[in-house]
């Protein structure tokens, strides 16, 4: 059922309190800490512009890191509220609280066309506890409540959930329904070919994507650390390479299950490994291609697909109509074992026919990496919030909105 927008409700004049997700990286430069990737700030602007062009108050809350209930200065959300600033091209008010008299006296003297910033969430143990009095306290300072934190959408928090309960409009922001536009309706009946790339390291993370996945997609694309796990189900050699031995029978399901459904199922047959990898230095050596058939010889890693996938999964993708991507091919952060990734990224942005649709997390950064963010359709803010949508899951922070009728 489609939720209801900031543009089915009355926004004029009202102090409307938006949970964002600004769970953005920071990093201290010159004893202050500074954001260092902006994203999710980006992906919040149209829902505060739109606000502010239509006379609302704004009230921004957000979470950011994991300070367990605990003030840390080296997590407060002061330097996104700058960044925001920056990015609005107006002044940004920010205060040291999110709940109590001071928040709310501040929220109240809000004028029209004012946007105001509240302190990390998660300073308060109460948020992660989804705790009635919390979400009261923090529902106190706005008329409206609107979520526009898709990357926060998969917790049930008290500025996610127990809050949409209590102010009489709940409805998402702009970002929320375009991440809900292509995560969920794009896909719910996918132009065909739909192929999917999974990727990263673990096939635990996404048992329950790939067996959902089983169900929509033409043709599944794996790379990553998680074809070593499917290497292993059938008997091949894997060398050193990450693994999850208990996830064995894991993986011959899902082959098992392709098979039974016809979905073409496609694993690396070759791989790029190296013998030593220096995570601090960015580097491995020495590295070499071997055909997946022949097996990772001991005291070897894979790190990359090879050339040969790269050219069999390209011609896979630039016949896609709809492609989804979620994890990388291989350690992309260090150089010579990006070019799987990096490869995968330009065939996906070559296909502009297509809707491509990366889903979020590392693959998110090796396509902007690499150059192709803005060439392809779509790019989650979320992490474990679009995996969960993935999964089929209902996020808690979507259901509790109200529908469109
Ligand atoms: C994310 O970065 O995925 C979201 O902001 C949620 O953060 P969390 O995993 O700490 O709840």
């Amino acid at each position: 059922m489609a939720k209801k927008t900031i543009r089915d409700i009355d926004v004029q004049g009202k102090r409307c309190l938006v949970r964002v997700d600004f769970n953005v990286p920071l990093e201290e430069e010159g004893g202050a800490m500074v954001v260092t990737d902006d994203t999710r700030i980006n992906g919040a602007l149209p829902t505060i512009q739109y606000l502010l062009d239509h006379g609302a108050k704004v009230i921004l809350c957000s979470h950011l890191g994991r300070p367990k209930g605990k003030r840390d200065p080296k997590q407060s959300l002061r330097p996104a509220a700058e960044r925001l600033e920056k990015l609005l091209k107006r002044p940004v008010l920010f205060i040291e609280e999110c709940v109590g008299a001071e928040a709310e006296k501040k929220a109240h003297a809000l004028k029209e066309g004012e946007v105001l910033v509240l302190e990390n969430l998660r300073f308060h143990a109460e948020e992660e506890k989804n705790d009635a009095g919390f979400a009261k306290s923090l529902a106190a300072l706005g008329e409206v409540y609107i979520n526009d934190a898709f990357g926060s959408a998969h917790r049930a928090h008290a500025s996610t959930e127990a809050i949409a309960h209590i102010l009489p409009d709940a409805v998402s922001g702009l970002l929320m329904e375009k991440e809900l536009k292509f995560l969920v309706e794009e896909l719910r009946a996918p132009k065909r070919p739909f192929i999917v790339i999974l990727g990263g390291a673990k096939v635990s993370d996404k048992i329950q994507v790939i067996d959902t996945l089983l169900d929509k997609a033409d043709t599944i694309l794996i790379g990553g650390a998680m074809a070593y796990t499917f290497a292993l189900a059938q008997g091949k050699k894997i060398g050193n390479s990450l693994s999850e031995p208990n996830h064995v029978d894991t993986a011959l399901k899902a082959l098992e299950k392709a098979k039974a459904k016809g979905v073409a199922f496609l694993l690396p047959v070759d791989n790029a490994i190296a013998e030593k990898i220096d995570f601090g230095g960015r580097k491995v050596s020495p590295l070499k291609i071997i055909k997946s058939e022949d097996g990772i010889p001991k005291g070897w890693e894979g790190v990359d697909i090879g050339p040969e996938t790269v050219k069999i999964y390209s011609k896979e993708i630039a016949a896609a109509s709809t492609i989804l991507w979620n994890g990388p091919m291989g350690i992309f952060e260090i150089a010579d074992c990006a070019k799987g990734t990096f490869a995968i990224a330009e065939a996906v942005a070559n296909n502009s026919a297509s809707t491509s649709i990366i889903g979020g997390g590392d693959s998110v950064k090796a396509v902007k990496k690499a150059g192709y963010g803005e060439k392809v359709t779509f790019i989650s803010t979320g992490g474990g919030a679009s995996l969960e949508l993935l999964e089929g899951k209902t996020l808690p922070g979507v259901a509790v909105l109200q529908d469109k009728k």
